[in-house]
């Protein structure tokens, strides 16, 4: 797959850019940065591990743009020289979650659990409304999808002693609490976290070791990422889980109920 046309800078921190292909289709490009050491690292696992789960992950993959033509772009003149970007397919005509209102149904609804236990077994602080895109497909029902794995492991430049403590609180995201309303069955949760406890652990071991030796992740650090998945997802997870269904789920579930229950109440009266 090779680069045809620069398109744009995308808005963030990433840097990230869009990029048409010879395969006819646009893709958002991430390139390594200074300082930023572990986002493409960050990236390449969390897609792995999000597709196994059936996460509804645009289509990624590991590239290298030819030289050649990162130096007719002045776009990417400043972009690093370090071999191999990060690609994800570009999903048009989608909202965030600040842009889209009046969503009355999430079409896919029945991946939002898994996206929840997912951002915290690899503790991404960073599901902001950013981070999901929505595409309306029928009126008021949207299609999600999650982006942005750069800071998962608590950040895009974790250090190996960080990512072996990995916190174990509820993380505020008003983008969990929006999906949160849309989980219809509280059993999604407890069928997720069987499926993300059944990963072979082989797996986990290929995908960390396909990270490509020029984005610099040690040898003990790979190690590290593979100890903290494996023991994250029996240790803390389950009770992660079950605090998070207590203190966000079933609250705000409960308080959608009394509203709706409130409403019709009134609809009757008048
Ligand atoms: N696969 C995609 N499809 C459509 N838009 C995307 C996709 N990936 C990223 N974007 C857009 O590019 C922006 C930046 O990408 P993101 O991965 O969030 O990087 P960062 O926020 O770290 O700069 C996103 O906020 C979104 O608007
Ligand atoms: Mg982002």
């Amino acid at each position: 797959m090779n680069p045809v046309s620069y398109k744009q800078k995308l808005e963030g921190k990433s840097n990230a850019h869009l990029i048409t292909f010879d395969d006819g289709k646009d893709y958002v490009v991430k390139f390594f940065q200074d300082g930023f050491e572990k986002s493409l690292p960050n990236e390449w696992v969390s897609y792995c591990l999000g597709r196994y789960l059936g996460l509804p992950i645009p289509f990624g993959k590991i590239i290298d743009i030819p030289k050649e033509f990162s130096a007719q772009v002045p776009e990417l003149a400043d972009m690093s020289d370090v071999p191999y970007q990060f690609v994800s397919e570009y999903i048009p005509d989608c909202l965030n979650g600040h842009q889209a209102s009046n969503i009355c149904r999430i079409n896919n609804q029945q991946t939002l659990a898994g996206i929840i236990l997912f951002d915290y077994w690899l503790y991404n602080r960073d599901r902001t409304r950013k981070n999901i895109l929505l595409r309306e497909e029928n009126e008021h029902a949207f299609r999600l999808w999650v982006i942005d794995h750069a800071e998962v492991f608590g950040g895009y430049a974790w250090e190996q002693a960080e990512i072996e403590n990995l916190p174990a609180d509820i993380i505020k995201s008003a983008t969990h609490q929006l999906m949160a309303l849309f989980i219809e069955n509280e059993q999604d949760f407890f069928e997720q976290l069987e499926l993300i406890q059944t990963i072979p652990i082989l797996l986990i071991e290929e995908i960390v070791t396909l990270i490509p030796d020029e984005w610099n992740v040690s040898k003990e650090e790979k190690k590290a990422m593979v100890t903290a998945l494996v023991t994250r997802r029996t240790k803390e997870l389950p009770d992660i889980m079950k605090r998070f269904i207590k203190t966000v789920y079933r609250p705000l579930n409960e308080c959608m109920k009394n509203l709706n229950n409130l409403k019709n109440l009134k609809n009757s009266r008048f």
